[in-house]
């Protein structure tokens, strides 16, 4: 997975923050490899989807293939979809017990996936409207269309090659 720097830098945090809040229902609807996911602590129901069906198989087969089989045995109890919309995915699963974990395609950057067409505006209205909890990583750059109101933010700093660099995670609960 080729966004720069991807989620490896900060996944450990993050995967903390979303420890800490009250849930039994973990959603992550573009979940990608699955680096974040892989850093929380397994709850009772744990969704994972991605519209790029390649992209599950290749996190299964990474997931599944290494020595300690933890992760892989986690995937097992998961449910895991692919080819739908994060959109239909969430209207199923939110309830006031759920966290939706959202890292979306940077539209800032180069387009490294299958799909790259949603809009920050579009995730902080679905934000917004959900009833359970919603965080969701972006860029420090798209601060002012999403954070305020509702939505909280944080700064989640990291070093790329030993430069530091900031990522945002904004939190709606
Ligand atoms: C930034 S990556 C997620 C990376 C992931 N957090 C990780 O650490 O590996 C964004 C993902 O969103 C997926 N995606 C793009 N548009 C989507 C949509 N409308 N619904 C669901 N997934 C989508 C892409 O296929 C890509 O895998």
């Amino acid at each position: 997975m080729g966004r720069y720097p991807g989620k490896r830098m900060t996944a450990k945090k993050i995967g903390a923050i979303i420890d800490k809040l009250p849930h039994d229902t973990y959603v992550e609807p573009m979940v990608g490899m699955g680096t974040v996911f892989f850093k929380t602590k397994p709850v009772k129901t744990e969704i994972l989807n991605d519209l790029d069906c390649g992209v599950i198989r290749t996190m299964k087969k990474e997931a599944c293939r290494k020595k300690d089989q933890t992760d892989c045995n986690r995937l097992k109890k998961a449910k895991i979809t692919c080819g739908q919309d994060y959109k239909k995915i969430m209207r199923k699963y939110d309830s006031k017990k759920t966290i939706t974990y959202l890292d979306p395609p940077n539209e800032r950057t180069r387009c490294d996936y299958k799909h790259c067409d949603i809009t920050t505006k579009e995730m902080t209205k679905v934000m917004k409207k959900a009833k359970g909890t919603v965080l969701m990583s972006n860029t420090p750059l798209n601060r002012k269309e999403i954070c305020g109101g509702k939505i909280k933010c944080r700064t989640i700093p990291f070093k790329y090659w030993g430069e530091p660099r900031k990522d945002l995670l904004a939190i709606k609960k």
